[in-house]
């Protein structure tokens, strides 16, 4: 069906077309009957359930951050059987992000490049969503990160009240410090700035009383352009600050073998060209922290077979977003029932 359905949605901006189709899983979830009719297309037939963190997780399979930044269409998404869902990139404050166009299309390479700069409508709009009704049995994740405009000196400020404002509203938080076009966020990944950064956002954590009977689980979401020795800095950070998980991969500055002509946009790449990049991140942070930390598997999932390999090397959880836009809406049901 996607197929068939594929050619017209890529006639559209990839931004616009994101949009449509965001804006249709809402409207979807408005409708009555809307609902009921896209789990009777969508809902996965069979799932196996996870418990990460003492958390629930109806499956494997995660819809990835900046999907739907701001919290608009949780019900029709969740109805396409993912098991979670992560929010974000909040901002504290409103933003507009980077002038357009900012998202590329590299069809030849099942790929996107994106440079949105975390458009946002600001923690007090994403926050007012999420307090109100949500999708029973999926987990919700905020994903958070500083204003543009924030200095990186006082970045720990930015990320301390977000962490305050979600941790009564989020299953999980995740300190994202990986985005590749928020000037400089990613030096943040430095062992002793990121020592800094995640023991005072855990410390804001641990004063917040969080959704459920403990203290909100805390992840740091990583780069896949780190060597290993900076991953391996990055990790001794985050364990040392305490932090429950990592997210492995954000999209990545590299640009090998690709063959789209859009592929000198700047920007970060997601997709079938990040799938072994991303796959290696997992593997070595596996490697390195003796599979003690619980690692969210995501970059370059397009297959059943992608997510049973992260699962196969050690992840406890694995997320996507590129291969909906080339997989289809039907992806997420298909691989939560090849895992099942
Ligand atoms: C258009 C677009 C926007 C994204 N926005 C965010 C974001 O706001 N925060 C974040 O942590 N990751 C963001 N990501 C990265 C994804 O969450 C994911 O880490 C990356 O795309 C690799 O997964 P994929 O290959 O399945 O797409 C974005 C990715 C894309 C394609």
């Amino acid at each position: 069906m996607y197929s068939l359905l594929r050619p017209l949605a890529f006639v559209f901006d990839p931004e616009d077309a994101h949009h449509h189709a965001l804006s249709a899983a809402a409207l979807a979830a408005r409708l009555p009957g809307g609902l009921g009719v896209m789990r009777a297309l969508y809902s996965p037939r069979k799932a196996r359930p996870v418990t990460v963190w003492g958390l629930p997780f109806p499956n494997a399979v995660g819809l990835a951050a900046g999907y739907d930044k701001d919290a608009k269409a949780l019900f029709g998404l969740a109805a396409l059987g993912f098991g979670h869902i992560e929010i974000g990139t909040v901002t504290p404050r409103p933003q507009p992000g980077n002038p357009k166009p900012r998202v590329f299309r590299l069809s030849e390479d099942e790929a996107l490049i994106n440079r949105l700069g975390f458009p946002s409508l600001g923690a007090d709009v994403v926050a007012a969503r999420l307090s109100g009704p949500r999708p029973e049995g999926v987990i919700v994740g905020v994903n958070l990160g500083k204003n543009k405009d924030t200095a990186l000196e006082d970045a720990v400020q930015d990320y301390s009240l977000l962490a305050r404002r979600f941790a009564p509203l989020a299953d999980y938080l995740v300190v994202n410090v990986s985005s590749p076009n928020t000037p400089d966020l990613r030096r943040l990944q430095a062992g002793p700035a990121l020592t800094a950064l995640l023991s005072a956002v855990r410390a804001a954590r641990d004063e917040t009383p969080g959704r459920r009977a403990q203290p909100t689980p805390l992840l740091v979401k990583l780069a896949p352009d780190l060597s290993v020795e900076d991953l391996r800095e990055s990790l001794t950070a985050a364990i040392d600050a305490g932090i429950d998980g990592v997210i492995a991969t954000n999209t990545t500055l590299n640009r090998d073998g690709l063959k789209s002509p859009l592929s000198a946009e700047v920007g970060g790449l997601s997709g079938a060209p990040l799938t072994q990049r991303s796959l290696g991140a997992l593997q070595e942070i596996v490697r390195f922290t003796e599979g003690r930390l619980p690692v969210i598997s995501v970059g370059g999932v397009m297959t059943a077979e992608h997510a049973q390999a992260r699962l196969d090397a050690g992840a406890s959880l694995v997320q996507l977003y590129t291969g909906l836009v080339y997989g289809g809406p039907d992806l997420p049901r298909r691989i939560v029932e090849a895992l099942a």
